[in-house]
């Protein structure tokens, strides 16, 4: 049996464990929020209309943080609509999804819902039918102490201490045909400098996200970088980038051996910053904010176009299988390999709308197969992430030529070593890892996700059928620690060191 080889050395590491990649996104698209986070009246919601139960899988997924409020629909969004008494707030349409937007749930009910999954806020602001006067207030209102329009106004909705937002994202997607006020790359490159110009006048402490490219099929992708940056590149901090991986269209392989492309747009933005970097002569490195990946069957979907006008439908709720959940693990561990310049990442979404999390109004919430990858290194992804030297048999792919069967990353945290590993073949795949330079391992553990049937899913009836299960035969010969992966799975090896 063909088996693949790891060697880990403390003396060689990627940098510390950001945990700002372990984000999600929270749009107002679909059932994300309506009945997703928020359905005032169900069993588990409690007066302020905040399901619960939502909260407790987002608490135990591990998420530190959370885009908001989009995602496409930002591009339309008057953040004024969604703050005050619930009474009082128009129901407006949305143009990004065609649909009825009651404005029930806000800024204000995010943020209160923020506080309990004790995660951090990135927000974005409009530019799109918008511009720099609306993203300044915002900031005021949300960052300002008082005595000002904007603060006084947070203060009387009841929040007397500002909030500290952070991170902000300026605009979404603003290279996309789609995109409601969408832009070439030099307008959008002048107003983000002039919005971000603004809106560090109010709070000199943000930092802020220019908008990259929508993907790397797109045509303009690295030229968009390009250009945005020779405008802005002094006022931001992040570029971002987005991706979804269809596992529609190609052979299983290709969806397996997804991550190397998230490597290769991870790679090109990157060098295209630091290209705008030595052009400016320029010392500052920016950093990726990766603010929207997942799995998504896209090429199902049929565009805004398909949708009726409707309050929180039913779309895009894919349902994920283990493949799906082998390949969360992959872009994660990919992630991981970058943090060096990754400095966000962000699932999108994170209720019903492509999700970890699903929900049935006034009825259950349940974990999907991609919920456990994340769960589990988010959990124990902490520390040091370690450069991990590996060779491992190939298997051929359509889109990317000869892909390694195995993905993988380590992470040291003091005397706890964690291994991350995917095994995209279709065989089981034994591991041999060399613990050179590391102390003595004991206390080995091994915990994967996998099934027999790689489209096993988790549903409404049957919301347990695919969950993380010990694995036997993990063993410790001197400094060689040995494993054998099931076919499709993703996995986790621990190890105490002494
Ligand atoms: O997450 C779904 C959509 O995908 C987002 O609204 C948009 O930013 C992206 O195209």
């Amino acid at each position: 049996m063909e088996s693949a080889k790891l060697t880990l050395d403390p003396a060689f590491e990627v940098g510390p464990v950001e945990r700002r990649l372990f984000g999600s996104l929270v749009e107002h698209m679909g059932r994300c929020v309506y009945t997703g986070v928020f359905e005032p009246g169900h069993p588990r919601a409690g007066d302020d209309g905040l399901r619960r139960d939502v909260i407790e899988l987002t608490r135990e997924m591990g998420v530190t943080t959370v885009r908001y409020p989009g995602g496409n629909f930002v591009s339309n969004y008057e953040w004024e609509d969604g703050v005050g008494p619930a009474s009082e707030r128009p129901t407006r349409l949305d143009l990004a999804w065609r649909q009825i937007e009651t404005n029930a749930f806000g800024l204000d009910e995010f943020m209160t819902w923020l506080r309990e999954v004790d995660a951090e806020p990135v927000m974005a602001v409009n530019l799109g039918t918008r511009g720099i006067g609306e993203a300044r207030d915002l900031v005021e209102y949300a960052n300002f102490p008082g005595g000002t329009r904007w603060s006084d106004l947070r203060i009387k909705h009841g929040v007397p201490e500002p909030y500290g937002i952070r991170v902000w994202c300026l605009g979404n997607e603003m290279d996309g045909p789609w995109q409601i006020g969408g832009k070439t790359a030099d307008e959008y490159g002048r107003l983000a400098f002039e919005a971000a110009k603004a809106m560090r006048r109010v709070d000199p402490d943000l930092e802020l996200v220019a908008c990259g490219s929508s993907n790397m099929r797109i045509p303009t992708f690295g030229s968009w970088e390009a250009t945005v940056l020779e405008h802005c590149y002094d006022q931001v901090d992040y570029i971002s980038a987005h991706s979804y991986y269809d596992p529609v269209g190609g052979s299983r392989a290709d969806f397996l051996a997804s991550a190397v492309e998230m490597e290769q747009q991870i790679e090109g933005v990157i060098a295209t910053a630091d290209h705008v970097a030595a052009r400016l002569g320029s010392r500052k490195r920016l950093k990726v904010s990766f603010d929207e990946w997942n799995v998504w069957s896209q090429s199902l979907f049929g565009g805004e176009s398909s949708l009726d006008w409707e309050h929180a439908p039913r779309i895009i709720e894919e349902e994920y299988d283990v493949a799906g959940a082998a390949v969360v693990g992959s872009l994660l561990i990919t992630l991981l390999n970058h943090a060096d310049r990754v400095g966000i990442a962000c699932q999108a979404q994170l209720a019903n709308v492509i999700a970890p999390v699903r929900t049935e109004p006034g009825g259950p919430a349940w974990r999907q197969t991609i919920f456990h990858p994340f769960a589990l290194t988010a959990a124990h992804a902490r520390g040091r992430i370690l450069r991990v030297q590996a060779t491992a048999p190939v298997m051929p792919t359509e889109r990317y030529g000869e892909v390694p069967v195995l993905a993988t990353a380590a992470t040291l945290d003091d005397d706890r070593l964690a291994v991350f590993a995917v095994n995209r073949g279709e065989r089981p795949l034994p591991v041999e890892i060399d613990l050179r330079g590391l102390p003595q391992a004991s206390d080995l553990s091994h915990v994967t996700v996998a099934d027999d049937d790689a489209g096993a899913r988790n549903t409404e009836r049957e919301p347990r059928r695919v969950e993380p299960r010990p694995a036997d035969g993990v063993a410790i010969d001197g400094d060689r620690l040995t494993a054998v992966l099931p076919p499709v799975s993703f996995n986790i090896l621990k190890a105490r060191l002494s």
